[in-house]
Parts: structure tokens; sequence; C-alpha cells
């Protein structure tokens, strides 16, 4: 078969070790040939896009960003978008099937052009923030936590120097796992999580308490985090000085606001793409390259629609309706368990 790789959305440690893994498994298992299109799926729309061998995936699965470039185009706008344009571009080359590595936004439009278009579709589930239902782990997720947890440590260090309090911003805009997993690897002192507002009282109680045992306050928080009781306008939410919607600065706000109400002195780290860049952790490796040749499995069982994912310590094929259908949110018990060690 002749397979289509694509890679859209934010990037994420371990693409690259996606398509080395499904480029060797096809050829080696089922003589498959493989083309790249270019940055997602504009690279489908525009028909642009090179050819694979295995040369071109030698020593790559260590490799951070992707060989492909990645955007953020969506499949159905464009001259040529639109399931009827795709399906004739790809039967114009000679393409088989697509393999989409991709998130909600990806992985939703993939599924769509199954459904609207029946276009051979498959889906490859990437997320650092590990936001999507239908799988345990994304790779990227465990590469983001040892960053973050690497960072955190070496605040702490720092804090106690000075005695400060750190306030730690992470990713994660609609769920709060990097920072619930770093969070506890690094031993902070309160983690803040989309999932669970709390007032500006509560964190400063903990903050507070945290120095009257002696110890420098370590505060994680992730990026999508809301304070409870503050209105949108005065929030870190909204626009930014280029009119582009604002992700993170709740690291930003915090900080002073805390030292305002408790005299601590504060500072705060916003650890941004930092989290997404360099090389994949061993895990997210082993985990990318098997989802990599599960989806040419699958490819080949003609499983169009479905999206392959981590269940347990099995790699499964699940539908895409499922796995965009709700996202991943830390469940209250996970942050309670986590809440114990604040104490
Ligand atoms: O979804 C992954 C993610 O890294 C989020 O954690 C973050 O909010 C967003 O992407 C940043 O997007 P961009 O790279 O477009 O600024």
């Amino acid at each position: 078969m002749k397979i289509g790789l694509l890679t859209s959305g934010g990037d994420c440690p371990g693409l690259n070790a996606v398509i080395r893994g499904a480029v060797l498994n096809g050829i080696i298992s089922h003589d498959d040939e493989f083309v790249g299109f270019r940055n997602g799926w504009r690279g489908v729309v525009e028909a642009d896009f090179e050819e694979i061998v295995r040369h071109d995936v030698r020593g790559l699965s260590k490799q951070g960003g992707t060989i492909l470039g990645s955007s953020r185009t969506n499949p159905f706008e464009g001259e040529g978008g639109g399931p009827e344009n795709i399906q004739r571009m790809l039967d114009d080359n000679g393409i088989d099937a697509i393999i989409a590595i991709g998130g909600e936004g990806t992985l939703t439009a993939a599924r769509r052009l199954v459904d609207e278009g029946g276009i051979n579709v498959v889906g490859v589930p990437k997320t650092i923030d590990n936001d999507l239902a239908a799988t345990d782990y994304s790779f990227g997720f465990d590469t983001a936590v040892q960053i973050a947890t690497e960072a955190i440590d070496r605040l702490r260090t720092t804090a106690d120097s000075h005695g400060r309090c750190m306030v730690v911003e992470v990713m994660g805009r609609h769920v709060g796992w990097i920072a619930l997993h770093s969070g506890m690897a690094g031993g902070a002192h309160a983690i803040l999580i989309p999932e669970q507002p709390k007032t500006i009282d509560e964190i400063c109680e903990w903050v507070e308490s945290v120095v009257d045992r002696g110890r420098a306050p370590l505060v994680v928080v992730a990026e999508g985090f809301t304070l409870e009781g503050m209105s949108e306008a005065h929030s870190h939410k909204g626009l930014d000085a280029f009119g582009r919607p604002r992700l993170g600065g709740i690291g930003e706000l915090l900080a002073p606001m805390i030292e305002e109400r408790t005299g601590i002195e504060s500072r705060e780290t916003v650890l941004g793409h930092i989290q997404r860049g360099g090389a994949p952790s061993a895990f997210d490796r082993v985990l990318a390259t098997r989802l990599g040749m599960a989806a040419v499995s699958a490819v080949h069982d003609q499983a169009w629609g479905q999206m392959v994912s981590l269940r347990g310590t099995d790699i499964e094929v699940v539908s895409l309706q499922e796995a965009t259908g709700a996202l991943n949110h830390v469940p209250a018990s996970r942050y309670d368990e986590a809440k114990i060690l604040f104490g």
C-alpha cells in the first residue's frame, strides 16, 4: 500500500518516533511505500508531499519536533480542502490511506473526513497535555513532565536560598495532568489545575502554612487554571498584545497577588514551549514507536475512522468518535490524593 503520513497541531516530542515506527513496520512487514505530507493537513490540501524511504528514518526516534513540519490548517478549508478534493488528490497520486498524527483538532477533522467523505484515515493520538480521551497516555506527556520536574527541582534550591515563594506555570490548556504529575514528582506545596478552581485566599493559606513550617513554598500552576471569583476581564485570559487568545499568564498574575496578600516575596517562572522541545524520553520513544507500528497494522486491517491507543500496556484500536467525544480530565480522586501532600 502507499500510505501518507502527516503531523498536525502543536508539535510534541515523539512525533518522529511515530514516523519511524510506521515506516519501518510498513516497509519490513508489508512492503508498503510512504509519503509525508508537509505541515499537517496543509500538505494534504495543497498536495504538498515527499517520498519517505527507509534511509530517511534512520536515527529518528530520538529527534524532537517533526521532520514533516506541522500546522493548524483545517482540511475542510481552502481551494483543495474538503473530502471530494482530498479523495481526488489521493487517487491522482495513488495514495491508499492517511495516517494522521495529532490532537483533538486533528483527530476531529480525521473523523469528519471518514464520516463525510469515506476517506481512508487512521489516527494516532498526540498530546503533551494528556488531554485526549480513549488512550491512557500519549507520547510527549512523559517528556513534558520530566522537563517540568527538572525545572521544579532547580527552582526549589533557589527558593530555599532566598526563602521565596516560587510559582511555576506549566502547560495544560484544559486539563492539569502535567501540573499534577510534575507537582507530585517535584514535591510542590500546591498544585493548581483547570479542573479545580481555587480562591486566592485558599492559595495564600497554603503558602503561609508552608512558611510556618519553615519551608519556601513551591506552587505549580497549569496555564488553564482559573482563580475562583475573578472576572475574565481581571484574569490572565483574553487577548495578548498581538490580539491572539492568551493561553498562559496565570503565573505572572498569581505571584504578585501572593506577595501582596501574604508579604512573602514571590517569583514566577513560565516554562512555556521548553516543555515541547528537544528529545523525547525513552518511555515516549517506545510508546510513539509502538503507536506508529500499530497504525500501519490498522491501515492493513482497513480500520478507517479508528485510532491506535494505549490501554494499560497494550496498544489497541478505538473509534475516533470515542477519542474526540470528551477530554481526559484529571479526576477529583487523583487531585485529592495529591492534595494530602500539600498539608
Ligand atoms: O496543546 C498543546 C499545547 O502545548 C498546550 O499545552 C498549549 O496551550 C498550546 O499547545 C500552545 O500552543 P502554541 O504552540 O500554538 O502556542
